[in-house]
């Protein structure tokens, strides 16, 4: 299995993304770490208890841990109903959106980077989003922004540790069937509109995340850095 003896931490494992890459991991042989302040059903994996938007709660949380090879950030909030365009959008709302998503990858990257640059083959993964690249942020500020500036972080990291053998990139999902827009897909119009700006004509399942990721996390991606990879349908490429 291309994953044994590597060691991977995933933030949100327990959510619809997170926790079909926990298990795509744990399927290609990795040790897997899920945090996540929701306890998961499947206790394949290794969970400990974080509010990622809490420094003193990730360090303790990465107290927990021996030794990792690979972060995974896919931990994530989109408030659909609350976040809006910049003229409506409320401050606690540009908060709590920015603290979980953009703080929250920063903090997890952070105290994650001493193992990585111990394992000689550090990979970081940042989940992102078509509205931190495109238009398709119309409407979410907050998303929109904290998904762009995730991918900003991704390259400084990128540039930062080089020379220490650890890689970032980001993997960019389009419309996938998950709780966190599950408002959206079950509205009558905005539900169809979403199949509809994605060329292939369908939500993604998170399963087709699994592949790419896995190779990011392999030294099989030894070249890749500072980089993006859509699994969107099509929808950025328009
Ligand atoms: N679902 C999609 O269509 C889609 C598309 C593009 C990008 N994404 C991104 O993928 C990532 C995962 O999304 P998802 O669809 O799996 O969402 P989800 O709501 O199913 O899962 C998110 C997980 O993050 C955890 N989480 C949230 N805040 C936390 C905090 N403060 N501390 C600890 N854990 C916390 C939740 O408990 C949950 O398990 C997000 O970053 C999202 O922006 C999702």
């Amino acid at each position: 299995m291309k994953l044994s003896g590597y060691h991977v931490a995933i933030t949100g494992g327990s959510g619809g993304i997170g926790s079909a890459l926990a298990t795509g991991l744990l399927e290609d042989g990795a040790t897997v770490y899920n945090l996540d302040f929701v306890k998961p059903a499947d206790e394949s994996f290794k969970f400990i208890s974080v509010d990622l938007s809490d420094e003193n709660s990730v360090k303790e949380a990465f107290k927990k841990i021996e030794k990792l090879d690979a972060i995974i950030v896919a931990a994530g909030v989109q408030l659909v109903g609350s976040d809006s365009k910049i003229g409506e959008v409320t401050l606690d709302t540009w908060r709590r959106t920015i603290d979980i998503n953009l703080t929250g990858a920063f903090l997890s990257v952070k105290y994650a980077m001493p193992f990585l640059v111990k394992s000689g083959r550090g990979s970081v993964v940042l989940i992102g989003s078509p509205t931190g690249i495109t238009m398709e942020g119309a409407g979410y500020t907050a998303y929109g922004a904290s998904k762009a500036g995730m991918m900003g972080l991704s390259r400084i990291i990128a540039a930062d540790y080089k020379e220490d053998g650890v890689r970032s990139n980001v993997v960019v999902p389009g419309t996938m069937s998950t709780p966190l827009i599950k408002k959206i897909w079950d509205d009558p119009e905005k539900g169809p509109d979403l199949i509809r700006r994605t060329p292939l004509g369908r939500m993604g399942d998170p399963r087709d995340l699994i592949g790419i990721v896995n190779w990011l996390v392999s030294t099989d991606s030894s070249f890749a850095t500072g980089a993006s990879y859509a699994v969107d349908g099509g929808m950025t490429a328009r």
